[in-house]
């Protein structure tokens, strides 16, 4: 069984060496201004007695932007059930939208985002090459072997009564 659940402090090297192992770093530039997803807010989905996958998140006015979504345990649910917490989490913040920016070779995102029900609603062309959030732990060409260069906007908006 999957349990989703806030991070803890005690989950900070866990999420700092996880965030560093999937991505190459824990800085993300988000807005075009480098964070460090480390410190974001998030969410750890155990699976069994394991940490399985992490999600950060931040809060704006705009809504709520997922910076990083990770799975450690491939299709078996972890990334929809962390997805399908921070979204509870946006209908209890009433937010306006949920969105997230994801880059053109990752096809992996790409599909699992829509297939939740995001919609892709901007395309930065060389947005990639462009942004900070080209940090130099992104290779030029992804391993999947698709330059990543576009960045993809996807975003799930949400009617605040
Ligand atoms: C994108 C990512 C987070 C998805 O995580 P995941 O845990 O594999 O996601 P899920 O298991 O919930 O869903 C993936 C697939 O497994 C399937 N699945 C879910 N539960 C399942 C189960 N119990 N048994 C079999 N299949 C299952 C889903 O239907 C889905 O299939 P589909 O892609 O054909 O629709 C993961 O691939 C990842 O970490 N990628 C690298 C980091 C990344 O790119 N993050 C996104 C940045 S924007």
């Amino acid at each position: 069984m999957i349990v989703v659940r806030p991070t803890t402090p005690d989950d900070q090297c866990w999420t700092s060496d996880t965030l560093r192992l999937g991505r190459g770093s824990t800085t993300v530039a988000r807005l075009d201004v480098p964070v460090d997803a480390a410190v974001l807010p998030g969410f750890v989905a155990e699976l069994g007695v394991r940490r399985a996958g992490l999600v950060t998140y931040v809060v704006g006015t705009d809504g709520v932007e997922t910076v990083t979504l990770q799975s450690l345990a491939r299709g078996q649910g972890v990334g929809r059930a962390l997805f399908d917490r921070v979204h509870k989490m946006v209908l209890e913040l009433r937010a306006p939208r949920l969105w997230l920016i994801t880059a053109n070779d990752n096809l992996l995102a790409i599909g699992f985002h829509q297939r939740w029900g995001m919609d892709l609603v901007r395309l930065v062309h060389n947005g990639v090459k462009r942004s900070p959030r080209a940090k130099p732990s992104i290779p030029g060409v992804a391993g999947n072997g698709i330059p990543s260069r576009h960045e993809l906007e996807f975003d799930l908006a949400l009617t605040v009564p």
